[in-house]
């Protein structure tokens, strides 16, 4: 019998041996804001974070972690799905290091921007800074891993990139400045512009694949609903036209790039604003109770700081609802994005 058993064992170590080399996608790569950000805020000087309870609730431990949930982001999920981490870990982290990046690394950050006056509002890492990270891990990896090797892992990660959100409701409905400059129009092109820079940068260092993720409806946002008294706190109308204008012209660049750069596999994830808003439209239909107002305290106004646990408002399954804080989407709704997006994700870059 033995030697039956013994070929078999070989072919399936080799079998696995192959798995392993073809794994095409070693590394999931964030940038961006709060939607992806896994803790690197908990770092720098800001007014805007969420490493204490009752974020971070439903997590692994329900350890609050950096991340703008109960639960998880969608990067976490989507490293899973690829079966690397289950979780992105934060490049700020002194937790982790150059050992656990190789197969991961977050550069985002709650409240930034493509603007630079967006990060500016509330002290958080600008985009431009994020890139400089980047450049600092690619030097790491090269030390630690050998340079082919390292080559070889950032130009197969998968590159999640996610923000855009803060340059409207945190930037330009807020402050005269860009106002004053820009009509609303004119604003989206100048966003449109510095996305279009930012993506050829990192093609320029090497990226190659890219999920790229616009605007959610932004006027839906309980935050925007609660202060929407005209419209008794619907959903913001302008707002959710300016996300769907602002993502066609995402799109449309990101066409453009795709054609130009070679080699350059981007993924405009347009289906997010429509998915997004049929959960606040029909919540049931995912599962949800409540899409109106957020899990946290009074559902209505309060993130970070003012998302308190001493709240006893603060509702106890947060599975049922859309949003965990009046910014910021549950655990749950990031699984159901998440999923809906890996299965195209995996056939694209795997
Ligand atoms: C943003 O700031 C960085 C650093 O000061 C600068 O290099 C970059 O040109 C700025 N971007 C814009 C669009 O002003």
């Amino acid at each position: 019998m033995a030697c039956i058993y013994i070929p078999w064992l070989l072919f399936t170590q080799i079998l696995l041996q192959l798995a392993k080399h073809e794994a095409k996608v070693p590394a999931i790569i964030v940038f961006g804001d709060s939607t992806v950000d896994s803790g690197n805020n908990n770092r720098i000087s800001t007014l805007l974070k969420s490493n204490f309870k009752p974020y971070g609730r439903d997590f692994a431990g329900g350890q609050p972690t950096g991340r703008f949930s109960n639960g998880r982001v969608p990067p976490d999920f989507v490293s899973e799905a690829f079966g690397l981490k289950p979780f992105v870990p934060a490049y700020l982290d002194p937790n982790y290091g150059i050992s656990d990046f190789v197969t991961g690394v977050c550069f985002a950050s709650a409240g930034t921007g493509y603007d630079n006056a967006t990060s500016d509002v509330l002290n958080v890492i600008p985009l431009w800074k994020e890139v400089e990270y980047y450049k600092e891990y690619q030097n790491k990896l090269r030390a630690h891993v050998g340079h082919n090797k390292a080559t070889e892992i950032l130009t197969e990660a998968l590159y999640l990139i996610s923000l855009g959100t803060n340059d409207f409701l945190e930037n330009y409905y807020i402050f005269p400045r860009r106002q004053i400059q820009f009509t609303v129009q004119q604003y989206q092109d100048f966003l449109v512009g510095l996305s279009e820079n930012f993506m050829r940068e990192l093609y320029s260092l090497g990226v190659r694949k890219v999920s790229l993720t616009g605007l959610p409806p932004m006027g839906c946002l309980p935050l925007e609903r609660a202060t929407n008294f005209m419209g008794h706190h619907d959903c913001v109308e302008e707002y959710n036209n300016v996300a769907v204008e602002f993502n066609l012209k995402l799109s449309n660049m990101v066409a453009r790039l795709s054609q130009e750069l070679p080699g350059y596999r981007v993924r405009f994830t347009e289906e997010v604003y429509q998915l997004v808003y049929q959960m606040i439209r029909t919540p049931s239909k995912y599962g949800f109770d409540v899409a109106e107002v957020a899990c946290c305290s009074t559902g209505t106004f309060e993130m970070s700081y003012l998302c308190s646990e001493a709240n006893p408002l603060t509702c106890s399954d947060a599975n049922k609802y859309v949003f965990w804080d009046a910014f910021h989407p549950t655990d749950k709704t990031n699984k159901i994005i998440s999923d809906n997006l890996i299965p195209d994700l995996l056939k694209l870059f795997n």
